[in-house]
């Protein structure tokens, strides 16, 4: 484990009894050099004294929404601001519920909201409130907004019962720290950087029809793709999301087009242009039947029935070889399950696209469905990888550096 010195953690302690293990790490976090900010809530204060918090951090405790500089010069958005990274411990299920909500009616709350750094919650609470699906509705609402947790760990709780619900040792939350601290903690917000720009994205899966009730598919859930067309809209964009079928809802402020197959997402894409950036996610289906089936194939002939395939348009290839209306940036993903450098620059060079996100879809990884995604960006300038991240902070950090090359590119 490396140190961190010299880094600034805000920890916000939520009212549960394992807000004693929390002073413990305190003593961890600065015996690491690591400096401690510490917020509590009234609830907190129930279970631990300030004069304890203050006497460890050696600073004064928040606590008071309306306090706006609490006599120490610090309103309350540079609190958070100040830190590189948020730590809730305990975060007990009355601010996990606060934070998935986005409500802000107390100092705890209002800081969570308003931070522009990286959460971690250590979550800690009885059994039943942690298995409670409004709980884990509220966790799963926070992994995908980005939010890291650690814990909670299974075992015997202060109230009696054994199972899930126990906050994380400190040497363990003091880990975690430790571990997202070695990146970049701030959540990149590329607020208007695209105003007055077009931007055409696909997402999702294609649907290539065999007969009128089956077709050839993937696993693509269109998380990543709808979470780029959502973060190119926050960012002043006016955005054309084509998508294949999906479970997912029309991103706030997207147009969005619904295709089925992938000469209909070629079409769309098309009529879409002209446009400033095209990002291709979509995980397009290569081949669709070459003949399809006008009724229902049956399964009474004797033989199976036997497929032939041809091949699809390459949308992205079709787009970066544009002649006429070829964006000034055309980015598209990279699916690998080997080989993921070679394959993505092949790409990259075949499809004449300015970026590449290449991501391992190995069946370990996860990527396919879940709600994370760990990318290595390639350009023709370079490569940059970035840590595992939810797929709302990749679609972030990938606008954020698209509007820079546009900006940079002078068009
Ligand atoms: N793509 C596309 N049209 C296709 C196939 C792929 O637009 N018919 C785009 C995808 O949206 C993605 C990129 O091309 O941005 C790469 O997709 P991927 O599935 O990784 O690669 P393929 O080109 O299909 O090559 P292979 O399956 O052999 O890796």
């Amino acid at each position: 484990m490396t140190a961190s010195p010299g880094k600034r953690i805000l920890l916000i302690i939520g009212g549960g009894i394992a807000a004693y293990k929390t002073l413990e790490l305190i003593r961890r976090l600065r015996e690491r050099g690591i400096s401690v900010r510490a917020v509590m809530t009234q609830a907190a204060q129930q279970f631990i004294t300030k004069l304890s918090v203050e006497s460890l951090t050696e600073t004064k405790v928040f606590d008071d929404l309306f306090a706006l500089t609490d006599g120490s010069g610090m309103g309350h958005i540079e609190l958070s601001r100040d830190a590189d990274l948020l730590a809730v411990a305990p975060a007990t299920a009355d601010l996990l519920a606060k934070m998935a909500q986005g409500l802000a009616g107390d100092l705890a709350s209002t800081l969570l909201l308003a931070t522009d750094k990286k959460i971690l919650a250590a979550p800690a609470m009885n059994l039943r409130m942690w298995l409670h699906p409004a709980t884990q509705r509220n966790c799963a609402i926070l992994k995908a907004d980005g939010v890291s947790f650690v814990g909670p760990e299974i075992g015997g709780m202060a109230c009696g019962e054994h199972g899930p619900g126990r906050m994380s040792e400190p040497p363990v939350i003091l880990a975690a720290i430790e571990d997202m601290l070695k990146h970049d903690t701030r959540i990149p917000l590329p607020a208007g950087v695209l105003e007055g720009r077009r931007v055409v994205v696909t997402s999702g899966p294609t649907h290539e029809p065999i007969d009128p009730v089956r077709y050839i598919g993937n696993r693509s859930s269109g998380k990543q793709g709808h979470a780029i067309a959502a973060a190119a809209a926050a960012a002043g964009a006016d955005v054309v999301l084509v998508s294949g079928p999906v479970a997912l809802p029309d991103p706030l402020g997207v147009k969005t087009l619904h295709v089925e197959t992938a000469e209909e997402m070629l079409k769309e894409v098309e009529a879409a242009l002209p446009a400033d950036i095209f990002i291709g996610v979509a995980a397009v289906a290569d081949w669709r039947v070459a003949k399809v089936s006008p009724s229902k194939i049956k399964k009474d002939a004797k033989q199976a029935p036997s497929l032939t395939l041809v091949e699809n348009p390459d949308i992205l290839a079709a787009i970066g070889h544009q002649s006429k209306n070829r964006p000034a940036l055309v980015a598209g993903f990279a699916a690998e399950s080997e080989k993921l450098e070679e394959n993505a620059r092949a790409k990259l060079a075949a499809k004449n696209c300015d970026m590449i996100v290449a991501n391992d879809v190995s069946e370990s990884s996860g990527v396919f469905g879940g709600e994370s995604n760990k990318v290595c960006i390639f350009t023709k300038a370079g490569k940059e990888s970035l840590p595992l991240m939810s797929k709302q902070e990749v679609a972030a950090h990938l606008v954020a550096k698209l509007a820079a090359m546009l900006a940079g590119s002078g068009r």
